[in-house]
């Protein structure tokens, strides 16, 4: 027996204290240990952004230096995890296979499982940053029948990624620099973003003292829900399937009509009542993107403006505070990039593991942290007697 808050949804419960990230969704506004997004997103870059949400600072030139060589020397996988990728049929989504391969790292890297040793803990976390990458664009070479591709540690983190995913061995690859440039400004908007559904799941998976690859799994697994980070493919697959701005109308009636289930991808969230701050960027990122690559009218960004415009008009998402979120914008980018749709998530994967080892990191650090155990109200039947089978 006991009183309990009943919170389902956690919409009012602070499941820990933190000092990386904050949100202040009333005003949109979304702070890396302090720094506005929109100037990290301007000035920064993916590595440094990492650095500062697991150390708590602005790396000096050669902490920095020091860091990414550090990354860098970590991103090739065991040779032996090959097998575990081929175990997989070709038509698996890339993140099935993501859960399993990260899950699986448990398995080759005896090092770093001992969640007591710093020195574990840290190699943990470099580790996965530096392998992820890796491990994305391997499940993606694989769902083509194309070659794995070895990782450059002469490339920056997105440019290897990028080289990673689209060069074959038969051709000489150039990596486009205003191509990895956007890729890395994707990685920074989505690197960290507080108690979210995946790292909450990570905090979780970890207070039990799992080792980090089972938590980073459990993490994975939780993003691929389409109200999370499978929001980026359903919205881009949404806005496809709209086609054509005259269309908009039908589709948005579809959406206020409740019994058709269907919503509109890419808008709403929990905490932000107003535009999201990484969507603004998003925006005008993609619009940067597609003109310096020459592609003028893009259908999809026609669609995606116009069903903004109209939504932002409307009684039903004014009054809900529906805005867009950081999914709406960021697959006409990465399909610019050359993405099939079956790489937005995983790539939000790769971004938001810095998130999820950063708050990691600092839920072992902190001195009250206990197993994570909800409660919850019973409201099944009282006690009452076994009955044979005979009998009922
Ligand atoms: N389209 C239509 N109606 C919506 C939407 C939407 N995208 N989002 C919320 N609503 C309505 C919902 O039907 C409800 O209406 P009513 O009060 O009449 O019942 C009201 O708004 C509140 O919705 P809720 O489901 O209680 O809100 P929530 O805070 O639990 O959900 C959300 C947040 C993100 C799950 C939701 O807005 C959603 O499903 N959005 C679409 C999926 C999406 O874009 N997810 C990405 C989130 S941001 C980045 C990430 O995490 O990956």
């Amino acid at each position: 027996a006991g009183v309990f808050t009943y919170d389902p949804g956690y919409t009012s419960t602070a499941a820990c204290d933190s000092t990386i990230t904050y949100i202040d969704g009333d005003a949109g506004i979304l702070l890396h240990r302090g720094y506005p997004i929109e100037q990290l997103a301007a000035k920064s870059h993916f590595l440094e952004v990492c650095y500062l949400l697991l150390y708590g600072d602005l790396p000096k030139a050669a902490e920095l230096e020091k860091f990414e060589n550090t990354v860098t020397r970590h991103t090739m996988i065991h040779e032996q995890i090959h097998n575990f990728f081929r175990g997989f049929r070709r038509d698996a989504h890339p993140m099935a296979t993501m859960v399993g391969v990260v899950g699986a790292m448990s398995a080759f890297y005896h090092d770093s499982l001992d969640i007591n040793d710093p020195r574990h803990r840290e190699i943990a976390a470099f580790r996965l940053i530096a392998k992820m990458p890796t491990i994305a664009a391997m499940a993606y070479k694989y769902s083509i029948g194309q070659p794995f591709v070895y990782p450059r540690n002469d490339l920056d983190y997105a440019s290897n990624f990028l080289h990673m995913c689209f060069a074959v061995p038969a051709e000489p690859y150039e990596v486009n620099p205003t191509l990895a440039r956007a890729l890395d400004r994707i990685f920074m908007l989505h690197a960290d973003h507080e108690q979210n559904a995946s790292t909450s799941t990570v905090r979780l998976a970890s207070s039990s003292g799992a080792n980090p690859f089972a938590c980073i799994a459990a993490g994975i697994a939780c993003l691929w829900g389409p109200a999370h980070g499978g929001a980026n493919q359903a919205a881009l697959e949404m806005l496809r399937e709209i086609g054509t701005p005259d269309r908009i109308p039908e589709f948005i009636a579809k959406v206020k009509d409740k019994s058709s289930n269907v919503r509109l991808m890419g808008f709403g969230h929990r905490v932000y009542k107003n535009y999201d701050p990484r969507a603004k960027v998003m925006k005008q990122s993609a619009d940067e993107v597609l003109d310096l690559l020459g592609i003028h009218d893009n259908p999809t960004l026609q669609v995606a403006k116009e069903l903004e415009r109209i939504a932002l008009e409307d009684e039903y998402f004014i009054s809900r505070k529906l805005y867009p979120n950081v999914d709406f914008y960021s697959g006409i980018i990465l399909e610019a990039m050359g993405f099939p749709t079956s790489m937005f998530t995983p790539i939000f994967a790769v971004a938001r593991t810095v998130g999820w080892i950063s708050q990691w990191k600092e839920q072992l650090a902190d001195p009250q942290h206990k197993i994570g155990r909800p409660r919850q109200l019973y409201l099944g039947p009282t006690q009452r007697d076994y009955v044979e089978v005979e009998d009922r």
